[in-house]
C-alpha cells in the first residue's frame, strides 16, 4: 500500500524553502535521516572521494514498494506529514518531501528498495531529475541509495565544492553525531575503501560515545538524566577537568534530531557555575526530549535550526540538569582520572619513565584547583591591566643620570637585568606569584612573567620551526591519545605541519594515535592537552577560507602558552630573572603573543603624586 502522498499546494507553501543539497555532507545528512525515519538498525555509508564521486547509503529499514519508490523522487511528496497540523508536531526527521527530489535533480541516483513482506525489490534510476522506469530486482530488505557524480549538471556548483578533506571531515562529524544519539543503530562509514567509523548497535548511549571519543574520555563523563515539566534532558557531560578550546565537541539533539543553537551550550556552561576555566568548553552529548508541539522545526531548510516556544525556560532546565549532574558526582574521585599524563623524555631521565599517577597522588579537591585556574585567567584578563599605570613604551624617552650611576653599580649584581639600552632593571621580588617587581631609573616596573615566558617561547618556536635538530625530541614511551574519527582525519591531513612543529605521530589503530616525538619545548613534560589543543585549532580552520599560516600562528601561540610557566607556579627568583632576560632578547618583547602587555610601569613622578609629595 502506498504511504507517500503529494502534499497540497497550501501546505508546500508553508514549508521553509531553500537549498537542500549544498555539498556531499548535506546529501549524507538527508539519506541518513531518511534511514533513521525508516527505523533502520543498520546503516552503511560508503564514499568515494569524500562523496564527490559516490555516496552510497544502505539501510535495513522499512523499505518502499514500487509506487512509493516512484513518488519518493518527486518533489513535495512525503509519507511523514499530510496536514498543516502535522507541520506543528513533527515527530520524524524529514517532513518536507523534498530531499530525494533535490538530490536527484543534481546527481545520478539509483534507489533500490524492498519491504519486509515482498519477495523482490524495485529499483529506479534518476539522472538530473529525470526518472527512468522502475524495474524489479532482487534486493535485501531495506533501501540503498546510490548517488554518483554530484553536481554533474551544475558545473558552477561543482567548481565551488570544498576540498575532499573538508568534506570528509564534515561527513565524519555528522555521522559521529548521529551515531551517538541513536544507540540502537549500527553505523558504518568508509571512504575510498578505508573504514572511518564502525559503531555496532548497543543499548547504552555511553557505549556509542565510547566508539566516537574513545574510552579515556568516556571514563570522564558524567551522566545527565533529568525530567522537569515535560522536558527530559538525557546524556553525558564532561567532568570539569576535561575541557576543550573549541565548542564543537558538545552535541545537542532535540527528539533525536541534531540541532545547532549556541544558547544551549551557554546554558550548559552556566550549569557548571565556577567549575570551568574561563574560555574552556565541556565535551558532551545531550538529547533534549520535548513535546513536538512545543518546537518549530520548520524554520530553516537545513532542519537543524529550531525554534522553541519557551527557549528561556528550556535553557533553565538544561542548566539545572547539568548542575544537578555535577552536584551528584564526587568530583574529587573523578579528578584522579584527569586526562593529563606526565611523560619523561629520553635525555632528561634516561632510565625511568615517570609514573602517570604520581603527580595526581596529592591532588587537591577539583573545586579549589578549578577556582585557582579561573582566578589565573581573571588575572590575565586584559581588563585588569587597564589601570592608571601605563605599559612601558618601546622607547623610553628619558635617560637620566641616576640610572647611569645605578647601571654602574647594578650591572655587577645578580639582580640586574638589561632589557634594552634604555631600560635596566633591578629585580626586587615576585608579587602574588605573578608579577616580577623591579626598580628602574624612572620608577617601578612590573612584569607578568607568564606573558614574558610565552613571548620568549613563541619566538623560539618560530625561529626553530624548520630546524629539525633543534625542535624535536623522541619520547621514551610514546604517548597514546584517543581521538574522534574527525580528529584523526585532521591529524592525518596535517602530518607535515605537525612534523614541522616537532610532533611525530603514527596511527595506532581505530582512532588512536601514538605521539613518538614532541617539540623540545616540552622537554620536561608532555601533556595530551597540547596536541588536542592543536587539533582543536586545526578543526577551527576547517572550511574557513583562512590561510594555513594564520592557523599555524595560532597553534604556535597555543604551544607557547601551554609550555610557559604559569602565574601561581612556584618559581625561584633565579628562574624569574632568567625569563625576563630571555624575553629581553626577543623580537617583540613588550607584549605576549595574545597582545597583552608584559611590562607595566609607574614612573617616579606618578609615585610622588600618589604619595602627595608633589601636586
Ligand atoms: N531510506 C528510506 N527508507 C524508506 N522510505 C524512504 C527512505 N528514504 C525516503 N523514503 C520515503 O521517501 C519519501 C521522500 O523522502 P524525502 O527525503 O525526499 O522526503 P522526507 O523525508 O519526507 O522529507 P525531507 O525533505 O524533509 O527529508 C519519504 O517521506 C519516505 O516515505
Ligand atoms: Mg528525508
Amino acid at each position: 500500500m502506498s504511504l507517500i502522498k503529494r502534499l497540497p499546494k497550501e501546505l508546500v507553501e508553508k514549508i521553509a524553502a531553500g537549498e537542500v543539497v549544498e555539498r556531499p555532507a548535506s546529501v549524507v545528512k538527508e539519506l541518513l535521516e531518511n534511514a533513521l525515519d525508516a527505523k533502520a538498525t543498520h546503516i552503511t555509508i560508503t564514499l568515494e572521494k569524500a562523496g564527490t564521486t559516490l555516496i552510497r547509503l544502505s539501510d535495513n529499514g522499512s523499505g518502499m514498494d514500487a509506487t512509493d519508490l516512484a513518488l519518493a523522487v518527486e518533489a513535495h511528496a512525503t509519507s511523514k506529514i499530510s496536514s498543516t497540523e502535522d507541520l506543528f508536531a513533527i515527530k520524524t526527521l524529514g517532513f518536507r518531501g523534498e530531499a530525494l527530489a533535490s538530490v536527484c535533480a543534481v546527481a545520478k541516483v539509483d534507489i533500490t528498495s524492498r519491504q519486509q513482506n515482498s519477495v523482490a525489490g524495485n529499483t529506479i534510476h534518476v539522472e538530473g531529475g529525470v526518472p527512468e522506469a522502475i524495474k524489479q530486482v532482487g534486493a535485501p530488505v531495506g533501501t540503498t541509495v546510490n548517488v554518483s557524480d554530484l553536481f554533474f549538471n551544475v558545473p558552477a556548483r561543482r567548481k565551488f565544492l570544498r576540498t575532499e578533506n573538508t568534506e570528509l571531515q564534515a561527513i565524519t562529524t555528522l555521522v559521529s553525531n548521529y551515531c551517538m544519539a541513536h544507540a540502537h543503530v549500527h553505523f558504518s562509514l568508509s571512504n575510498d575503501g578505508k573504514q572511518i567509523i564502525n559503531s555496532p548497535s548497543t543499548k547504552q548511549m555511553i557505549d556509542k560515545i565510547g566508539h566516537i571519543y574513545g574510552s579515556t574520555i568516556t571514563k570522564q563523563l558524567l551522566p545527565v538524566s533529568s525530567l522537569m515539566e515535560d522536558i527530559s534532558v538525557i546524556g553525558y557531560i564532561s567532568n570539569p577537568s576535561l575541557t576543550r578550546a573549541d565548542k564543537k565537541q558538545f552535541t545537542f539533539f532535540l527528539n533525536g534530531r541534531f540541532i545547532k543553537n549556541p544558547n544551549l551550550l551557554s546554558a550548559v556552561i552556566e550549569g557548571y557555575e565556577t567549575l570551568l576555566m574561563v574560555g574552556r568548553n565541556p565535551i558532551g552529548v545531550l538529547n533534549i526530549i520535548v513535546d513536538p508541539k512545543s518546537v518549530d522545526v520548520n524554520v530553516h531548510p537545513s532542519k537543524d535550526i529550531v525554534k522553541f516556544d519557551h527557549e528561556r525556560h528550556l535553557l533553565d532546565v538544561i542548566k539545572i540538569a547539568v548542575k544537578s549532574a555535577l552536584d551528584q558526582t564526587n568530583l574529587l574521585r573523578e579528578h584522579k582520572e584527569k586526562e593529563s599524563v606526565q611523560q619523561t623524555i629520553a635525555p632528561q631521565i634516561p632510565s625511568t619513565v615517570s609514573n602517570p599517577t604520581s603527580s595526581q597522588k596529592s591532588s587537591q579537591p577539583i573545586i579549589s584547583s578549578q577556582q585557582k585556574n579561573a582566578n589565573n585567567v581573571v588575572r590575565e584578563n586584559v581588563a585588569s591591566y587597564q589601570q592608571s599605570i601605563a605599559p612601558v613604551s618601546q622607547t623610553p624617552k628619558t635617560s637620566v643620570s641616576v640610572i647611569d650611576e645605578r647601571q654602574g653599580v647594578l650591572s655587577s649584581t645578580p639582580n640586574t637585568i638589561v632589557v634594552d639600552e634604555n631600560l635596566t632593571l633591578r629585580y626586587l621580588g615576585l608579587l602574588h606569584r605573578t608579577y616580577a617587581v623591579c626598580e628602574s631609573k624612572d620608577g617601578l616596573v612590573m612584569i607578568d612573567f607568564h606573558a614574558a615566558h610565552e613571548r620568549y617561547l613563541y619566538e623560539q618556536i618560530k625561529l626553530h620551526r624548520m630546524d629539525s635538530a633543534k625542535r624535536t625530541q623522541a619520547l621514551l614511551s610514546p604517548l597514546k591519545i584517543e581521538l574522534t574519527p574527525t580528529q584523526l582525519l585532521l591529524v592525518n591531513q596535517h602530518q607535515q605541519l605537525l612534523e614541522s612543529l616537532g610532533f611525530i605521530v603514527d596511527e595506532f589503530g581505530g582512532s588512536t594515535i601514538l605521539v613518538r616525538s614532541v617539540p623540545l619545548l616540552f622537554h620536561k613534560q608532555m601533556n595530551k592537552q597540547v596536541l588536542l589543543d592543536i587539533v582543536d585549532e586545526l578543526s577551527e580552520s576547517v572550511g574557513v577560507s583562512k590561510k594555513i599560516d594564520e592557523t599555524l600562528d595560532k597553534i604556535m601561540i597555543r604551544m607557547s602558552c601551554r609550555a610557559a610557566d604559569k602565574a601561581g607556579d612556584e618559581l625561584s627568583d633565579e628562574k624569574i630573572k632568567e625569563i625576563i632576560r630571555q624575553v629581553s632578547m626577543a623580537g617583540h618583547k613588550y607584549s605576549c603573543p595574545h597582545g597583552r602587555p608584559i611590562f607595566l610601569s609607574v614612573n617616579k613622578a606618578e609615585l610622588e603624586k600618589m604619595f602627595k609629595r608633589r601636586a
